[in-house]
């Protein structure tokens, strides 16, 4: 038996993980029973822990090589991780993303080898807002009538940062239907965010499709949203779901700390 539970939040997506004290190291046999859940709800979360910069990354490594995020941030005692925050220290941001809204998307889809996992870790969260949205993009692909899977299958969409600076010279292409390759299951690939538009079609009806396609894969059907406590780890399948984070007031300090799995570092 498991020494942990897995408790499914009933909505589109995710479960909670209950029972492991992520400070201590977890048996390959844990590792392996966890890896499979997450595969089965996409989104992982434990409340509660107490965890180090050291165990955050030790935990990554479960799932895969925690990379040093593309986006330069000075300071990082420990590369890997990346903070996202609004505080600033002597006016200076301690972190990235600020507290606007973050519209859906799936991570560094704007870069060919995209993020494959990710992980957050709240330190200090707003009362109100700052919630981060998860849309399963199994489920969406699965309810799509299967004339509009026939026409989407084998198209091509271009991804692109709004901030130019971050994006690769060569415009960055993914299918819009992309198999997960751990599961074999088939999602739907493109976001508000960081989908510019369709490369096999006409710009016009490009936009069209895309529009329809994001209004039905962030439908409320396929979202469920997380309400962050202090304490939580989060660890999402950037292959399989997109998330949105919405906006809360720049007078919270929101302090999260995050690492990042890429294209082959995934196990
Ligand atoms: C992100 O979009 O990766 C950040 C999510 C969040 O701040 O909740």
């Amino acid at each position: 038996m498991d020494p942990f539970e897995v408790i499914p939040t009933g909505g589109a997506l995710g479960a909670e993980v209950r029972g492991l004290d992520l400070r201590v190291e977890l048996d390959a046999d844990i590792v392996r029973a966890l890896r499979e859940s997450f595969l089965d709800h996409c989104v992982l979360f434990f409340r509660n822990q107490l965890i180090s910069q050291e165990d955050l990354v030790r935990f990554t490594r479960y799932f895969g090589e925690p990379i040093p995020h593309v986006r330069p941030q000075p300071d990082r005692p420990i590369e890997e991780i990346f903070v996202i925050s609004n505080v600033t220290e002597d006016g200076k941001p301690i972190g990235a993303l600020g507290s606007e809204e973050i519209p859906f998307h799936s991570d560094l889809s704007y870069l060919p080898a995209p993020g494959t996992i990710s992980m957050l870790y709240a330190l200090e969260i707003p009362d109100e807002g700052g919630e981060t949205m998860w849309a399963n993009g199994y489920a969406s692909y699965e309810a799509l009538d299967h004339r509009v899977k026939s026409r989407i299958d084998g198209l091509r969409a271009v991804h692109r940062h709004p901030i130019d600076a971050l994006n690769t010279p060569e415009p960055t292409m993914h299918p819009v239907v992309r198999t997960h390759p751990e599961t074999g299951r088939e999602v739907i690939y493109v976001s508000p965010h960081l989908t510019h538009h369709i490369a096999d079609l006409d710009l016009k009806e490009g936009q069209v499709l895309l529009d329809e396609l994001i209004a039905h894969a962030t439908d409320a059907r396929f979202v469920w949203k997380h309400r962050w406590q202090v304490g939580d780890l989060v660890v999402w399948d950037n292959r399989c779901t997109m998330h949105r984070r919405t906006p809360f007031d720049d007078r919270h300090r929101r302090v999260m700390w995050r690492t990042q799995i890429f294209g082959a570092g995934a196990r």
